[in-house]
């Protein structure tokens, strides 16, 4: 990790304070390896916060729903429903 990253990262970290906030950045950190938000090479893949908060909602309730065992289904296994509206109130406001 380079040190701006990391002081941006700490950063980050000192000025949410409630520990699901936490939580949720952490997990948004893993989505935005491929969503990345900087290069946009790829335009299938796209950054979260470009989306809107009931596409967002409707897309991983389908995700997390079916059978496929598609790259977005086996991501969200260990993520709950909670998860997921805390994620977009993170992402889209509340
Ligand atoms: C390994 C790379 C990868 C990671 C990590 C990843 N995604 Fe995805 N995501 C994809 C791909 C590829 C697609 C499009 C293909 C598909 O629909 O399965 C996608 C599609 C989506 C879509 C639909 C976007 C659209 O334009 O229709 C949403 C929403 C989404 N991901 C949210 C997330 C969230 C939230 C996380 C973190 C929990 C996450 N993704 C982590 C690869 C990833």
């Amino acid at each position: 990790m380079n040190k701006n990253l990391l002081f941006l990262t700490l950063l980050i970290f000192f000025r949410i304070s409630d520990a699901n906030d936490i939580k949720t950045f952490t997990i948004i950190q893993n989505c935005n390896v491929c969503h990345t938000e900087k290069y946009k090479k790829s335009s299938s893949i796209k950054s979260l916060k470009t989306l809107e908060k009931e596409y967002f909602l409707t897309k991983m309730y389908e995700y997390k729903k079916e059978n496929k065992n598609g790259v977005m289904n086996r991501i969200l296994d260990p993520i709950n429903v909670l998860d997921i509206i805390e994620m977009a109130d993170y992402l889209y406001g509340e």
